[in-house]
């Protein structure tokens, strides 16, 4: 497969995926110099934090003082996951470029990770909408568990094409298929991604990859094929669900952007820059992050 000069979109999702999964908390004032190199590698766009229940992801309490301390490059979104109308209004007065709505395409993981039917979830949707018109903020939606769901298993692709039928009627426009459990496999990411590209050829599909079962960039191969164009991905491969039982790291960026580039795939991204925002992740996170280029170096 050669990507010679073919754009591609890498979406920087580590300080809101990633931390929201870390033992420690990491200071506001680390957050926002984190968010601020992550600006300078060449991404379009980053999600910031979310603005979510403190209660539910107390690593990501600080997201409106986060988005307001940030320094805003032009051309980069900036955007933020919400799981309610309450959540929109904070990101709107943080002046938030784009609220990325989240809900599950199983019913057992919505009421696991977000306390509501996905019914339930479906009404804030709609008042979202409503709570944005006039605004600037745009709106996408991230969908958890399309390929497979940690509590129920298989998630029926005719599911997840009901729920997307649904989000496309009340307007969204680009939405994220989401593998929260790791479960996706290439054969799987080929028919379903065909399928989506095919129905809705209007929306900005991205894939969101999780590596728990080290099948992160196969898949990303795979969605390649049937013609996907934006994934996202999280520096040193840091993230996770912690309502998702066994979930590990995003795909992760620098990992994903050093094998396409080797492609010839065009990302926009500073390999080098953002290999060492990955070397300044121990010192951030406490830990070693689980991604290989910052351990074995570029090709
Ligand atoms: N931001 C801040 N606070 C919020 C909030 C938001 N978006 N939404 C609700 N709250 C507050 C309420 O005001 C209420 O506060 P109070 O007890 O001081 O009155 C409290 O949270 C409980 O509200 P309730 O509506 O009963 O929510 P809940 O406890 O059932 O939680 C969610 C529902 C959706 C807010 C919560 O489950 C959540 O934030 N989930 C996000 C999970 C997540 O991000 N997972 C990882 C990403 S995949
Ligand atoms: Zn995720």
């Amino acid at each position: 497969m050669n990507g010679k000069g073919k754009q591609l979109i890498i979406q920087e999702v580590g300080p809101r995926d990633g931390l929201q999964n870390e033992a420690v908390f990491v200071p506001t004032s680390e957050k926002v110099a984190f968010v601020d190199q992550l600006s300078a590698c060449g991404f379009k766009k980053i999600e910031v934090t979310s603005f979510t229940s403190p209660r539910a992801i107390p690593a990501l309490k600080d997201a409106a003082e986060v988005m307001q301390q940030i320094r805003r490059y032009p051309g980069v979104t900036y955007c933020a996951l919400v799981p309610n109308v309450k959540g929109t209004e904070r990101a709107l007065e943080a002046q938030t470029d784009e609220v990325n709505f989240v809900m599950s395409a199983s019913h057992s993981h919505n009421l696991e990770n977000l306390g509501m039917t996905r019914e339930d979830s479906l009404k804030q949707l709609g008042d979202i909408t409503r709570a944005l018109e006039g605004t600037d903020c745009q709106l996408s939606v991230s969908l958890s568990t399309v390929f497979g769901c940690a509590m129920e298993g298989p998630v029926a692709s005719a599911e997840v094409e009901r729920l997307v039928e649904q989000l496309v009627q009340l307007g969204v426009q680009q939405i994220s298929l989401c593998d929260t459990a790791g479960m996706a496999h290439p054969a799987q990411v080929t028919a379903l991604g065909r399928l989506f590209l095919q129905t809705w050829p209007e929306i900005a599909f991205t894939m969101h990859f999780h590596d728990t079962r080290g099948m992160g960039l196969a898949n990303v191969l795979a969605a390649l094929q049937v013609g996907v164009r934006r994934f996202d991905a999280s520096v040193g491969g840091l993230g996770g669900c912690p309502y998702s039982p066994g979930a590990s790291g995003n795909i992760c960026t620098e990992d994903l952007v050093h094998m396409l580039n080797l492609m010839g795939y065009d990302t926009g991204i500073d390999l080098e820059q953002l290999l060492q925002v990955a070397r300044s992740l121990p010192e951030l996170i406490d830990r070693q992050p689980p991604g290989y280029l910052i351990k074995a170096g570029p090709v």
